[in-house]
């Protein structure tokens, strides 16, 4: 039975050119290049300069996605920005990208489910192409984590980054098997409970403030790799494929030792696996798609391959997606 799908037409990515090396954070915390690698393989993280907002790094992405689509912004009529980085309270980083490609009146709306709000983004986007609302959708991943750092905090401060992924969403009829381009399976997960291992402590309705990202690393770490493995096997199913026929995975870049725990537990070769956490460190929910941009663009992920996206992040959230590219 045929089955409207939502297509990947195109990706881009966008990186503020400023960059922060470990031996940049040795001079500001007590901590070493050493330390930083061992524990979580990050090198260095790009960083906005101030005056550049989160929307900045988005409509920079979101350019350069709708080039590889062939697309220009008049043709978008969804925009979903999957930030934690807001550039305001409201309106919606959405609604200022859409003013800024000077796209038209459409639906603009945020996601806010910290480092899975890519992948809880693409799930919304699917939704509307499914149900024949959307004929060309961005998707964006955007933020400026180290915009909510602590500076004196040296379990947090080394481990964020800033940049911006975009995707162009289109609908296409497919046969509704495996062999379908576009989006395939989903598993989306939230445990709120657990809010008090990684969250922001500021906020309009109770101090007022923006706040400083908070985390016990170590008790999030614990929960890493089981609560991935479990979405990851669930999205597989959902999309009726087996883990070991995925060609790529792209997972969200928290920490090395997360990415190889993941790919250790389901048996899956490393070298399928993308990587730029050492790059780009912790991008919250632009990692992914930054991730997804980079391998399209340096050939390694091709055309009618089966990609598997995964994240974790504050709530907890989880999730995991699959995409015939
Ligand atoms: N440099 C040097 N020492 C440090 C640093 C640092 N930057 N940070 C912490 N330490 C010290 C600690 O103070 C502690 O010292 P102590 O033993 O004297 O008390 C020691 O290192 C060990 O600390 P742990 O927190 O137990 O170190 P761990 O091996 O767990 O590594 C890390 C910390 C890297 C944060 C890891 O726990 C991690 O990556 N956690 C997961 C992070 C993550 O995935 N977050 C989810 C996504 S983020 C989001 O959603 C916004």
């Amino acid at each position: 039975m045929g089955q409207l799908r939502s297509v990947i037409a195109g990706v881009g990515a966008y990186l503020p050119p400023g960059v922060m090396t470990n031996d940049d954070l040795a001079k500001i915390v007590d901590t070493s290049d050493e330390w930083i690698v061992e524990r979580t393989g990050i090198r260095q993280r790009h960083r906005a300069d101030p005056g550049v907002a989160t929307s900045d790094l988005a409509v920079e992405a979101a350019n350069k996605a709708l080039a590889a689509a062939g697309k220009t912004a008049a043709d978008v009529d969804l925009i979903i920005v999957a930030t934690t980085t807001p550039d305001l309270t409201f309106p919606a980083t959405a609604a200022i990208v859409q003013r800024k490609l000077g796209a038209p009146i459409g639906i603009a709306f945020d996601v806010q489910a910290v480092c899975s709000g890519f992948v809880y983004a693409l799930s919304v986007a699917d939704g509307f192409m499914a149900a024949g609302r959307s004929q060309c959708a961005l998707v964006i991943g955007a933020e400026e984590m180290t915009k909510l750092m602590d500076w004196s905090d040296r379990g947090t401060c080394v481990l964020f980054g800033d940049g911006a992924g975009a995707v162009v969403l289109v609908p296409q009829e497919g046969e509704g098997t495996t062999d379908d381009a576009g989006l395939l399976g989903f598993a989306l997960r939230c445990d709120g409970t657990k809010q008090d291992l990684l969250y922001v402590d500021g906020g309009p309705s109770t101090d007022g403030q923006v706040g400083k990202l908070r985390m016990q690393g170590n008790q999030v770490f614990r929960h890493a790799v089981v609560n991935i493995a479990e979405a990851v096997t669930a999205a597989a199913a959902d999309a009726k494929v087996a883990v070991s026929d995925v060609d790529w995975f792209i997972p969200h870049q928290a920490n090395l030792r997360i990415l190889n725990g993941v790919a250790n537990r389901l048996g899956i070769d490393e070298a399928k696996v993308v990587t730029t956490v050492d790059r780009h460190a912790n991008t919250s929910a632009a990692s992914i798609p930054l991730a997804l941009a980079e391998a399209v663009e340096d050939g390694r992920i091709q055309r009618g391959q089966l990609l598997l996206l995964e994240a974790m992040g504050g709530g907890l959230t989880w999730g995991a997606c699959v995409i015939r590219y």
